[in-house]
């Protein structure tokens, strides 16, 4: 039986970047989320799973700092590869974002995760993935997510995802501020609509 790594790492493989199914060309849906935290372009970003997305263009494109994760070193490796210059630029993290981050407590100002908490589905997977996230994120730090809605789909990528509404990710972060949330269509390169959730919270930091 094939591991996590190996299952993401065969994908990354085998798929052009511009066939994966949660390919995105346009970033202006996470960007409207971005657009309503103060100063993001100069703030300390991490982003869980990050894969082959072309967002890694859009921050690049920022001032940001940039801490970036994958399970799939191949994955990482394709994402290097086209930017060879951003290497002093990026902190990569290749493991699963439901184990201990390596990087300091409180050293991240914003957490942003799109089509990957969906993807943890056991209960200790998505406790050791707020651990980090609440571990890592400053006082006052804010999380943005995209994740498979309640009409979402069930399975992505050949595995089993869990689907989302904003009130179960206050749920997981009820100390935080839920500042927005949207449903949201996205269309895949297939031309399927795949319904998500986006959700903006902040920590409380009274
Ligand atoms: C559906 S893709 C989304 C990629 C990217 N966030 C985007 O929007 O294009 C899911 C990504 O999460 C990574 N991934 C899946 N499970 C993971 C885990 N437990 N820890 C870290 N990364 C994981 C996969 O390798 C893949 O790159």
């Amino acid at each position: 039986m094939k591991t996590l790594t190996e299952h993401w790492d065969e994908i990354f493989h085998n798929t052009e970047h511009q066939q994966l199914g949660w390919y995105e060309k346009n970033f202006s849906q996470t960007l409207k989320f971005l657009d309503q935290i103060p100063d993001w372009e100069n703030k300390t970003l991490f982003v869980p799973g990050i894969g082959t997305s072309g967002l890694l263009d859009v921050l690049l494109g920022a001032n940001a700092k940039l801490v970036l994760n994958d399970l799939s070193p191949k994955a990482i490796e394709k994402a290097k590869l086209r930017h060879p210059d951003a290497e002093n630029r990026v902190h990569w993290i290749c493991q699963d974002i439901s184990q201990p981050l390596p990087i300091e407590p409180d050293s991240i100002d914003i957490w942003l995760d799109r089509a990957v908490l969906h993807f943890l589905t056991d209960p200790s997977s998505i406790r050791g993935y707020f651990q980090n996230l609440k571990t890592t994120l400053k006082k006052g730090g804010y999380a943005v997510f995209a994740e498979f809605s309640k009409t979402g789909a069930t399975k992505c990528a050949g595995l089993n995802v869990k689907q989302y509404d904003a009130q179960d990710l206050h749920v997981e972060l009820s100390t935080f501020k839920l500042i927005q949330s949207e449903d949201y269509i996205y269309v895949n390169p297939k031309g399927d609509d795949r319904p998500y959730i986006y959700a903006l919270f902040q920590e409380n930091d009274s």
